[in-house]
C-alpha cells in the first residue's frame, strides 16, 4: 500500500455532537446516518489523479450539463468497517472492492483509479470517522465509494474528467423484518441483464433499471425480484440487489455462474469459500426456474438465500410470481445459510481466526 499517500484535511466544524452520534447510532437503519466527512479524488486527463481530500460531508456542486446527470455515467462500491472485540476497526477486502471497481470503471469507458489509491481512500474514511463504527451487535460502518464522469458536456464520448467520492453510513440490517425470510418476486416482464451489457459492473444504471420490477414485487407484497437470464427468460440470475444460492437436501451448494450477466459479489466469493471450508459441495452452475419450483416441492431443495454486502446472508422463504409460486422448506430461516452466516460474520467481527487473510485493520 502507499504510505505515502496525505490526504489534505478538512476538518467539518459542524460535526455531530458526540451524544447525539451515540444515540444515531443505536438504531441506524440502513443507509439514512450519515459520518461528517468524506473524501474526494479529482481526475482529469492531463494531470491525472489528484487533489485527495478529506472533507466535510457537503453537498457536491455539479454544472447542469455534468455527463453524469445525461448519461448515467456512474459505478460505485459497497464495503463495510466493522468494530473490533478489542475496539480496533476493520475492513473486509477491500482489494477485492478495488480491483471490482476498475473492472467497473473499465465497462463503462471510465478512469481506472489505481487500486491502492482506492484502499487507501476507503481506509483514511474510516480513519476519520471511526467514532461513527456502531459496536452494537450486527451493526458496522457502510462505505459507498463512487465515481462520476463531471465533464461538462452533452456530446455522448467518454469523459475526460471524473470526481471520485467516498462516504460512510452507520448501518444494521438493510431488510425492515430483519432476520425474517424474503419473498421473494419473479419477474417475468423484465430482465436485468444481457450478454455484452453491462450486469458484471456495478454501475448505478443496473440498479436503476431493476427499480420497475422491484416496485412491481413490492406491489405483490415481496421483498426483493429475482431475475431469470435475458436470453432464454429460464435460468436464475441474481436479486434486484444481490447474489443468489440454493441449498440441497444432500448439503451441496449452488449459485449461478459468473457468466458475465451476474455482479460478482464479494460476499458470494467469501462464502464459496467459507462453504467448501465446512467440507459442503459448492456447485457455479445454472439453475433453472423451473426446477427450482420443482426441487422446492419436492423437498430436494432444503434453503435459498441471497447474500451481498448490505444484505449479509438472507434466508428466502417463499417465491410469487404469474407462473411461479412455491415456499422453501417450512418457508423460515434455513439451518445452512445461519451457519455460513455466523461463519462469515465472526471473521468480520474478530470473533473467530481470519484464515483467509480477510480483514484490513487500522
Ligand atoms: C451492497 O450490497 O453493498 C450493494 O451495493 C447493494 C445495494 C442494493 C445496497
Amino acid at each position: 500500500s502507499n504510505g505515502a499517500l496525505t490526504f489534505d484535511v478538512e476538518k467539518n466544524p459542524n460535526a455531530v455532537p458526540a451524544t447525539e452520534r451515540e444515540a444515531l447510532l443505536q438504531n441506524p437503519g440502513f443507509g439514512k446516518v450519515f459520518t461528517d466527512h468524506m473524501v474526494t479524488i479529482r481526475y482529469s486527463e492531463n494531470t491525472g489523479w489528484h487533489g485527495w481530500k478529506i472533507e466535510p460531508r457537503r453537498p457536491l456542486a455539479l454544472d447542469p450539463a455534468t455527463l453524469v446527470f445525461h448519461y448515467a455515467l456512474e459505478i460505485f462500491e459497497g464495503m463495510k468497517a466493522y468494530r473490533l472485540p478489542d475496539g480496533g476497526a476493520t475492513l473486509f477486502r477491500p482489494d477485492a472492492n478495488a480491483r471490482r471497481f476498475r473492472n467497473s470503471a473499465e465497462r463503462l469507458g471510465m478512469a481506472q483509479m489505481p487500486e491502492d489509491l482506492f484502499v487507501e481512500s476507503c481506509r483514511a474514511l474510516v480513519r476519520f470517522d471511526r467514532d461513527w463504527i456502531p459496536s452494537s451487535e450486527g451493526a458496522s460502518l457502510y462505505l459507498r465509494p463512487f465515481m462520476i464522469g463531471s465533464e461538462v458536456a452533452l456530446g455522448m464520448k467518454p469523459s475526460s474528467e471524473f470526481i471520485f467520492c467516498a462516504i460512510a453510513s452507520p448501518v444494521a440490517s438493510y431488510f425492515k423484518g430483519g432476520a425474517s425470510a424474503l419473498t421473494l418476486w419473479a419477474s417475468e416482464n423484465f430482465t436485468r441483464a444481457a450478454p455484452g451489457g453491462t450486469g458484471a459492473a456495478k454501475c448505478g444504471g443496473n440498479y436503476a433499471a431493476s427499480l420497475a420490477a422491484q416496485a412491481e414485487g413490492l406491489r405483490e407484497g415481496c421483498d426483493q425480484v429475482v431475475f431469470l437470464d435475458a436470453v432464454e427468460r429460464r435460468w436464475v440470475e441474481e436479486l434486484g440487489g444481490m447474489n443468489i444460492f440454493f441449498v440441497f437436501d444432500d448439503g451441496s451448494l449452488q449459485t449461478p455462474p459468473l457468466t458475465g450477466t451476474i455482479l460478482p459479489g464479494i460476499t458470494r466469493d467469501s462464502l464459496i469459500t467459507l462453504g467448501r471450508d465446512m467440507g459442503l459441495t459448492v456447485r457455479e452452475e445454472p439453475y433453472g426456474m423451473d426446477q427450482w419450483q420443482k426441487d422446492a416441492e419436492s423437498g430436494r431443495l432444503r434453503e435459498a438465500f441471497a447474500c451481498g454486502t448490505a444484505a449479509v446472508v438472507a434466508p428466502i422463504g417463499k417465491v410469487k410470481g404469474r407462473q411461479h409460486s412455491f415456499t422453501i422448506g417450512d418457508g423460515n430461516a434455513g439451518l445452512i445459510a445461519g451457519r455460513l452466516k455466523a461463519a462469515l460474520t465472526d471473521i468480520q467481527f474478530g470473533r473467530a481466526p481470519d484464515q483467509h487473510s480477510w480483514l484490513d485493520r487500522l
